[in-house]
């Protein structure tokens, strides 16, 4: 696991295929079979291309005399464009495509992986006369191509990259990630280019620890291929505008994942590839230490240059960055952020602790947008309500009911049991809800009505129980208490767990009983406390209601989790 960066699956399936073992995976649907079929399938027939394809390159006088000649002209030497697999397919309309037929490759399976496909109903092709980059998986299985032509002055596009299929999927795909992964391992560093030619020339020159991203902004899933082996982000990009906007919108989502980004411009239009063939490998590498820069108070320093004197611009800056601060927001990088807003103030000149919470009032309104998003899923299902939703909105309320009669039973059964010296459960509870409280806790109005008459009875210095209802005249009252004091109730598993075998009864666990009866009422008033806040903040424009609702949810959302971690132990069905 720790050597290939494997989840524990990975590494059983590896180990198993190395000493042929089968593994046998539950729960596999017909349809994952299937797909892993396909997924097994163009593997081999991908395997079967690169070979074809580096033959091509390396065996033929076509190959040698147009492609192989191309690339030693750019300074690739033979050992690169043997490391890396590189290929050549030839120019003829067909020349792979037959050769895949005759050794039996289905066509179908040759078009999904984008290698040949149909013209005129004859099989053609698809990357004729092109340099072909295979695109490898961490452990080095093909999963596709990059095919670049060779003749510049073509007006097909400079690169044909293979379609998504079964197994290439560009979003979670970086190329070099295979010749990479130990050396960014070593490095606790992993560089990031754009090309495929500038992977290829870094690792001639010696800096291996390099992957490209092939031009597109990098999505969550590769910075969590990277974030594998490194935390360390140093993103090298041409210094064009474009390439700087292109390393830009890659950069708080690396901050999300909780790396750390710097980066590096390549000067004079040049790239990574260019520029280290004209200048060398060593100088390379010192350019690349002396010109790595923090990317956040890089991004600053451009934006400052933009704005100038303008101090709406600079306004529009300050805001910018402390959006940007808020993405560092996992508690264990809490310190990283402060360095980062007293660097930032510094610079701009502003006070710290201003910023400070301009920064914190981006992360709450983050927060609070996806708390939004929960409640609202939760108020409204996205599906339907057709008769099995309102059967579950019954169920739902039918469970609110049950617990507002778990709690009245507790104090009937339990009420004048000791709660602690000198006080009893129903001294307790009483002290505890007051006649406001018990309204706004309890819905069923019933069930109020039975806890006042208690309450009553108590205080005349009655010990009451469920038999004193059982006489009483009003008959709607007294069948409730039949029934509610009648309940089977089941222990939930979490309880019996915790008792590892031996089941307490009720009697034995009363105070127990008592707090998370209460307990959950209570939790049930602040989850609807939460939800009219939130439409509240929804409502208002007024930005000092909206922090007054935000510093209320976050009040009321801190008062949950403590009686969460309270109570929950005894759940009745
Ligand atoms: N790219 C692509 N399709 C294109 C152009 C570019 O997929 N039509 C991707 C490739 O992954 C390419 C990367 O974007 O490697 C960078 O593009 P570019 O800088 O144009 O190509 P280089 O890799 O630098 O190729 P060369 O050095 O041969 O010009
Ligand atoms: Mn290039």
């Amino acid at each position: 696991m720790d050597h290939e960066k494997y989840s524990y699956v990975e590494a059983l399936r590896w180990l198993a295929q190395k000493y042929d073992i089968a593994i046998e995976e539950t729960a596999t649907s017909p349809e994952f079979k299937a797909q892993q079929l396909t997924a097994d399938s163009l593997f081999i027939v991908n395997q079967f291309a690169r070979d074809f394809f580096s033959n091509a390159l390396l065996e033929t006088d076509e190959g040698k005399a147009i492609a192989l000649s191309y690339l030693k002209q750019r300074g690739f030497n033979e050992e690169i464009i043997r490391k890396f697999q590189l290929g050549y397919n030839p120019e003829q309309r067909d020349a792979f495509a037959q050769a895949a037929i005759t050794a039996q490759y289905n066509t179908g399976l040759l078009q999904k992986a984008g290698l040949i496909t149909f013209r005129d109903e004859q099989p053609a092709d698809n990357y004729r006369g092109r340099i072909i980059f295979p695109i490898h998986n961490q452990s080095g299985k093909v999963l596709g191509f990059g095919a670049r032509v060779i003749k510049s002055n073509d007006k097909a596009p400079k690169y044909i990259n293979t379609p998504e299929n079964e197994i290439y999927v560009k979003s979670k795909i970086l190329y070099g990630t295979y010749f990479a992964r130990h050396a960014i391992d070593k490095a606790d560093e992993c560089l990031l280019v754009e090309g495929y030619t500038d992977v290829v020339s870094l690792h001639q020159a010696g800096i291996e620890n390099v992957v490209a991203s092939g031009g597109t902004s990098l999505t969550t899933d590769q910075l969590r291929l990277i974030k594998k082996y490194s935390t360390h982000l140093t993103i090298i990009y041409d210094g064009d505008a474009a390439g700087i906007k292109a390393a830009m919108r890659g950069l708080d989502l690396a901050l999300e994942e909780g790396l750390d980004v710097r980066m590096v411009l390549i000067p004079d239009k040049e790239d990574p590839d260019s520029y280290v063939n004209k200048i060398g490998a060593e100088a390379f590498k010192a350019f690349i230490q002396a010109e790595k820069k923090d990317f956040i108070l890089f991004q600053l320093g451009i934006a400052l240059q933009e704005a100038s004197d303008d101090n709406a611009k600079k306004a529009v800056v300050v805001n910018q960055i402390a959006e940007t601060l808020s993405k560092i927001n996992k508690t264990e990088e809490f310190s990283k952020r402060q360095d980062y807003v007293r660097q930032v103030s510094g610079l701009l000149k502003i006070e710290e602790a201003g910023f400070n919470e301009l920064v914190n009032k981006f992360i709450r309104e983050k927060f609070t947008k996806e708390e939004s998003r929960n409640i609202r899923q939760t108020l409204s299902p996205t599906e339907p309500i057709d008769e099995a939703g309102t059967d579950q909105l019954e169920a739902l309320l039918q469970k609110d009911e049950m617990q507002e009669q778990a709690f009245v039973r507790t104090l009937i059964e339990f009420g004048t049991k000791s709660w602690k010296e000198n006080e009893t459960v129903a001294d307790f509870v009483f002290k505890e809800m007051a006649d406001a409280d018990l309204e706004e806790l309890i819905d069923n109005r019933q069930l109020v009505d039975i806890i006042l008459l208690y309450r009553n009875w108590y205080n005349e210095g009655l010990m009451p129980g469920s038999k004193n209802f059982l006489y009483h005249d009003d008959h709607a009252m007294s069948s409730l208490v039949i029934k509610i004091m009648d309940t089977q109730t089941e222990i939930s598993h979490n309880w019996k767990n915790h008792f590892e075998g031996k089941i307490a009864t009720r009697e034995e666990l009363y105070r127990e009983e008592v707090t998370s009866t209460l307990n959950y009422l209570r939790l049930r008033k602040i989850k609807r406390l939460i939800i009219e806040n939130q439409l509240e903040l929804e409502k208002t424009n007024n930005p000092d209601d909206q922090l007054l609702y935000m510093e209320t949810h976050l009040a009321l959302k801190a008062l949950e989790t403590k009686l969460t971690s309270e109570s929950g132990m005894v759940i009745y069905k």
